[in-house]
């Protein structure tokens, strides 16, 4: 059968290294620092201009596809997945690091048909590492094949997190106590590189066993999904149930064993939905 999503897939991975090419850049520049959502929710110029790019160059070449974007959304764009084949994409994911010059920041697209994620490109431009993962074919870093850890111990695992950019005293109060519960289970360590698409494909890589945070949006984890599930993970929500898109909450993890181990130890909270966003905002 031929590939459908193929063509696309390219589409995406060129895309990526040319807007990874603009992110180098503008690291060296001054740059133009907005707030979004609070003091902490930032927004430069590239991420807006990155964005453009994607979505310019997808409308011409797919002019059928839908598309879902970090900054169309902000700029007041739905958010809502249909059956429709839909890009997905964080221009800049770790605009923070990228305002700091911390040297994690990537571009993230993934790709979902039917409300299902068919393939992932999440590009680590400081670092020059092209993941890339297609549904049923695998996940690669630099061409080279990814697999997950076979660890199945979470007392000698590594657990990637992240602090988000709510600061609401509730919601920083869970995120320690969750953060507290996993780190006395006990586990090696706590990790976190400031984008989640990037600790997704170290889960991935194997050099973690595991990723989780509550408040991640779903241009953040959607090209991560596909390239954890190929490098053989799984991925779970919070509560211990299936993964919703969605809900801002992700478990990525190398086995369901360590993803419920972790899941049992959450303090969970329930940010407000992606497709709920536009409508509450
Ligand atoms: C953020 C990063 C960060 C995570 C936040 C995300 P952004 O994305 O992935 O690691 O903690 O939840 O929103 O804002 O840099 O695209
Ligand atoms: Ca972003």
């Amino acid at each position: 059968m031929p590939d459908l999503w193929q063509d696309a897939m390219d589409h995406a991975v060129s895309l990526a290294r040319t807007a990874g090419t603009l992110v180098r850049e503008a690291v060296q520049n001054d740059m133009k620092v907005m707030l979004k959502s609070s003091s902490v929710d930032l927004v430069t110029k590239t991420d807006q201009k990155v964005e453009k790019l994607i979505l310019e160059s997808v409308k011409e070449k797919f002019p059928t596809h839908s598309f879902i974007g970090e900054e169309s959304v902000a700029a007041g764009e739905p958010c809502k997945l249909s059956d429709s084949p839909t890009w997905i994409v964080d221009p800049v994911d770790g605009t923070t690091n990228f305002v700091h010059g911390y040297p994690f920041v990537a571009v993230s697209i993934g790709f979902a048909v039917n409300k299902k994620l068919e393939f992932g490109v999440v590009y680590s431009c400081i670092e020059d590492k092209m993941y890339t993962a297609r549904r049923g074919k695998g996940a690669f870093c630099n061409g080279q094949p990814l697999q997950v850890s076979d660890q199945k111990e979470i007392n000698q695992s590594i657990i990637a997190t992240e602090f988000g950019s709510d600061r609401h005293v509730e919601v920083v109060d869970k995120i320690f106590s969750s953060m507290r519960n996993i780190l006395c289970l006990p586990v090696h360590g706590i990790r976190g590189v400031g984008s989640a698409a990037i600790n997704m494909c170290l889960v991935a890589s194997g050099c973690v066993e595991a990723y989780y945070e509550m408040g991640i949006h779903c241009w953040d984890i959607a090209a991560g999904v596909v390239i954890v599930e190929e490098a053989g993970g799984v991925l779970m929500d919070v509560d211990g149930g299936p993964l919703d898109l969605m809900s801002r909450r992700v478990i990525a993890a190398n086995n369901k064993m360590i993803a419920e181990r972790i899941s049992e130890q959450i303090d969970a909270c329930a940010p407000l939905r992606d497709d709920r966003h536009s409508v509450e905002k």
